[in-house]
């Protein structure tokens, strides 16, 4: 799996004066069937997040709220993605090591996930997956 597989995936908006609303279907808007979701909030001021990389797992990032940035490397380049509309998604393929940094005050993550939580299909250390992402081409 590639960088040029992550994009920013535009989620349907239905704008109303009394508030707009966005909705995510599975397999629909995003390429994976969700199995998981969960949320970063109260992160410290100056407080990295992610700093691993998946074997398998694919997710989408939203910026529910507030604003951070997503640096994606997969072993040959990195690109680095600003997130601050809660209707944008970072789609992440497998494979992507990701940091997440600048994080707003407040600012909620949240994401979705392809597959429940297992320990196993991260890469924890950025030498091994490296050596992975190198050897899977
Ligand atoms: P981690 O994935 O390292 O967080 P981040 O990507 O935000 O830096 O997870 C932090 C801790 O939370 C780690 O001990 C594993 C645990 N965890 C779960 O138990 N379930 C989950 O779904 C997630 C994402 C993490």
């Amino acid at each position: 799996m590639a960088l040029a597989d992550c994009r920013i995936i535009e989620l349907p908006k239905i704008n109303d004066p009394r508030g707009n609303l966005t909705f995510i279907e599975g397999s629909h808007h995003i390429p994976f069937d969700i199995k998981r979701v969960y949320y970063l909030y109260d992160v410290p001021c100056g407080a990295e997040r992610g700093a691993h990389g998946h074997r398998r797992l694919q997710q989408l990032i939203v910026a529910m709220s507030g604003s951070f940035d997503v640096i994606l490397d997969d072993g040959f380049e990195t690109r680095t993605f600003h997130m601050n509309r809660s209707y944008y998604g970072l789609y992440i393929s497998p494979m992507i090591w990701r940091n997440i940094a600048n994080v707003s005050s407040g600012a909620v993550l949240m994401v979705l996930a392809s597959e429940i939580y297992d320990e196993s299909d991260y890469f924890r250390d950025y030498q091994q997956f490296l050596k992975a992402a190198r050897n899977s081409r």
